[in-house]
């Protein structure tokens, strides 16, 4: 394989440089030409490919985002949009990618290569760590750290002035942040999307230890109550106090990677491109148990990763 193209797409998550620095770079010394593809799906259909050398990716490797820039692709979804995809890759004679992102990355992927056979490997980018076949995504340490130091700030309000919070993380239909940032902070409270929430339950625990109402509860963004406001709503009405709500949003996947995050993009962004070398594609390059290892890419987004049930119980039963 002399050219390979690596590309990012889905939410950006920190790490993602790292992941593109190391898989150049690994690429340019096994003596193979390699291409930055910008904004994801969306640049192999507009051919916005361009070749990388090692400068391509210097200083980047502390710098959250990608610089490649990235997109949720649309058009991709379509037969036509891949046609289109396929003939720009091989104008460039581009011959196997790496794609890092998410579980919608890897749909993409998987589809793209059982339709047209181009050789794709993965690496797992995305803040949401919900990818069958990795203990870790790329990206997620570090929106645990924003998330968690956020919620140490609060805190600081929620202690001088009696408050409660109900601080929403991201996750979209999965509860990793939540749980991990709510065991952190040693929050009372962890709603997930994975575990029917009782408000109720709730409310009965702040009925039984509550004198001064100073609660920080932990509400992932894809949890079926209907939200962190919501939660403040009900929470109001029922104890007739204030409480206050913050929503994390986008400030969790943005900024400088943690040391954690930029060691595994490096690693697997580097296996990415020495996986497309030993013939292998249609799979994932994930880190389990410190060992890297390759699932098959279709798992990787059909197969669910699971939350630690035993984590969330622990939760409740300290508070
Ligand atoms: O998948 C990563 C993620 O940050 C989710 O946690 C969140 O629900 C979603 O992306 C937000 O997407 P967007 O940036 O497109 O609003």
């Amino acid at each position: 394989m002399k050219r390979i193209g690596i590309f990012t797409s889905g939410g950006d998550a920190p790490g993602m440089n790292a992941c593109i620095r190391a898989a150049t770079r690994y690429g340019i010394a096994k003596g193979v030409e390699m291409f930055g593809i910008k904004h994801g799906y969306k640049g192999m259909i507009d051919d916005a490919i361009i070749p990388m050398d090692r400068y391509s990716v210097s200083g980047i490797i502390g710098r959250g985002g990608t610089i490649l820039g990235t997109d949720r692709c649309p058009e991709f979804t379509t037969a036509e949009g891949r046609k289109q995809a396929l003939a720009n890759l091989q104008k460039h004679g581009i011959e196997g990618l790496v794609a890092c992102g998410g579980n919608g990355t890897f749909c993409g992927a998987t589809i793209f290569f059982e339709e047209h056979g181009l050789p794709v490997i993965g690496t797992p980018g995305t803040i949401d760590n919900d990818l069958y076949g990795t203990d870790f995504t790329i990206g997620y340490d570090t929106a645990v750290n924003i998330a968690m130091e956020a919620v140490d700030r609060l805190r600081d309000t929620a202690e001088s002035h009696g408050r409660t919070f109900f601080v929403e993380v991201m996750g979209r239909h999965a509860g990793f942040i939540a749980l991990d940032v709510g065991t952190a902070v040693g929050a009372e409270y962890v709603a997930v999307p994975e575990v029917v929430t009782s408000f109720e339950d709730l409310c009965q625990y702040i009925e039984k230890v509550d004198q001064d109402r100073r609660h920080i509860f932990i509400i992932s963004e894809g949890d079926d109550y209907g939200g962190a406001f919501k939660f403040a709503e009900d929470f109001k009405k029922r104890f007739d106090v204030e409480a206050r709500v913050a929503i994390l949003g986008h400030i969790q996947r943005g900024g400088s990677p943690t040391a954690r995050d930029r060691i595994l993009a490096t690693r697997l962004g580097a296996a990415a491109v020495q996986a497309l070398l030993d013939g292998k594609n249609c799979m994932m390059a994930g880190e389990i148990n410190g060992e890297i290892s390759l699932t098959p890419m279709r798992e990787t987004w059909e197969k669910k990763s699971e939350i630690d049930r035993g984590l969330l119980e622990l939760v409740e039963v300290i508070r």
